[in-house]
C-alpha cells in the first residue's frame, strides 16, 4: 500500500479534535467504554491505490453498524434485491438505531431499512451457511476480501460484551418473528450479528473498503470486481439516506457524501469515482456519531467541494 502522511489532512484532524471534549464515547456495550475520547484518525484510499493519513492510524477498532453496509451487500449478492426487500425495506425512519416503535406503527413487523438495528438483524439472518461459525466465518471473508487484508479478525471481548447487553435487539428479532419477517433463530442471529459488529480494523482499511464503494464495487488494489455495480448502488444509496441514522437529512445538507457511522466512533465515508474514507473518533455527539469525525468531514467537503447534491 503507497500510503503517507498528509500535511492538510493533519491540519483538519487537529482542528477537529477541538470538538471531542463536548463528545461522549459510547458505555452501553461496556468494552467500548475503554476508548480514549480525545482520539481522532483519517485516511483516504484512492482509486489508483494511493493513500493519505493523519493521526495515529494504525489504531484498531470495532466497526459496530459500519458492518451493516458489508453485510447487505453480501446478501443482496446472495439473495437478490427483490427478495432482501421482502422483508426489509427502503425508506429512513427518522428514530434513533436501536428504536422499536415503527416496528409496530408502520407496516407491522417490517423494518423500514437496513441501517437500523431491527433491519441489519433481518440482513444477518439472511446471510448464508450452515451454522453460526460458519455465517461468521463467510461474512469476515469478504469484509478481508474487501480490505484485500487477511488479518482482520473479531474482537471477542466487545461481542461477548455486546452479547450479554443485546436485549433490545433481542426483543426486536421476536417482535419480527411473530410475523415471519424474521426467520431465523433469535440467540444464533445475535452471536453472529454481534460478531458482526465487533469485526476489527484500523483507518487505512476502512478507506480502503470505502474506496470499492467508490469505485462502484471495484477494488483498487486487486483490479476485481468485488460487489456487482448495481448492489454498491444500493449500498450507497442507503448511506445516504440512512448512514447516519437521525442525523441522515442534516448530514446530507452539511456533507453531502454516501457515509455509515458506528457507536465506536468509526465513519467510513466516500467520494464517488474518486476515494474512501476512514475514520475513528470514539467520542459521540447525542446522535451516537462521531462527533469530531463530523466535524473532519464538514472541514473536508468544505474545502474540496465534496457534496454530491
Ligand atoms: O446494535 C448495536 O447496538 C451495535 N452493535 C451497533 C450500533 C451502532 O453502531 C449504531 N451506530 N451509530
Amino acid at each position: 500500500m503507497n500510503c503517507r502522511c498528509n500535511e492538510e489532512l493533519e491540519y483538519f484532524v487537529k482542528e477537529a479534535k477541538k470538538v471531542t471534549k463536548k463528545g461522549k464515547v459510547a458505555s452501553y456495550i461496556p468494552a467500548l467504554a475503554e476508548a480514549s475520547g480525545d482520539d481522532l484518525s483519517a485516511a483516504v484510499y484512492y482509486g489508483d491505490g494511493t493513500c493519505l493519513y493523519a493521526g495515529d492510524v494504525k489504531k484498531v477498532f470495532t466497526l459496530q453498524s459500519i458492518s451493516k453496509v458489508l453485510s447487505l451487500a453480501l446478501v443482496l449478492m446472495d439473495h437478490g434485491p427483490n427478495k432482501v426487500f421482502q422483508y426489509v425495506g427502503k425508506e429512513p425512519t427518522g428514530d434513533p438505531f436501536n428504536s422499536i416503535i415503527k416496528l409496530e406503527t408502520d407496516n407491522p413487523g417490517k423494518p423500514l431499512n437496513p441501517m437500523i438495528n431491527a433491519g441489519a438483524l433481518v440482513v444477518t439472518s439472511m446471510i448464508k451457511g450452515t451454522s453460526s461459525a460458519d455465517k461468521i466465518e463467510y461474512l469476515l471473508n469478504f469484509v478481508r476480501t474487501l480490505a484485500n487484508d487477511q488479518s482482520i479478525s473479531i474482537c471477542q471481548r466487545v461481542s461477548e460484551s455486546e452479547f450479554e447487553t443485546s436485549m433490545i435487539n433481542r426483543s426486536m428479532c421476536y417482535y419480527m418473528k411473530e410475523y415471519e419477517i424474521f426467520r431465523g433463530e433469535v440467540e444464533e442471529v445475535i452471536d453472529i450479528y454481534t460478531k458482526q459488529c465487533a469485526i476489527q480494523m484500523n483507518s487505512l482499511d476502512l478507506a480502503k473498503i470505502g474506496s470499492v464503494f467508490a469505485l462502484n464495487g471495484k477494488h483498487p488494489e486487486t483490479g476485481k470486481q468485488i460487489i456487482p455495480t448495481d448492489i454498491a448502488r444500493i449500498c450507497k444509496t442507503f448511506m445516504v439516506t440512512c448512514g447516519m441514522y437521525n442525523a441522515s437529512g442534516e448530514f446530507a445538507i452539511k456533507i453531502g457524501i454516501p457515509a455509515k457511522s458506528g457507536v465506536s466512533g468509526g465513519i467510513m465515508g466516500l467520494s464517488p469515482n474518486q476515494f474512501g474514507i476512514g475514520i475513528f473518533g470514539p467520542a459521540l455527539n447525542e446522535k451516537g456519531n462521531s462527533i469530531a469525525g463530523i466535524r473532519l468531514l464538514e472541514l473536508l467537503s468544505a474545502n474540496y467541494n465534496l457534496s454530491i447534491f
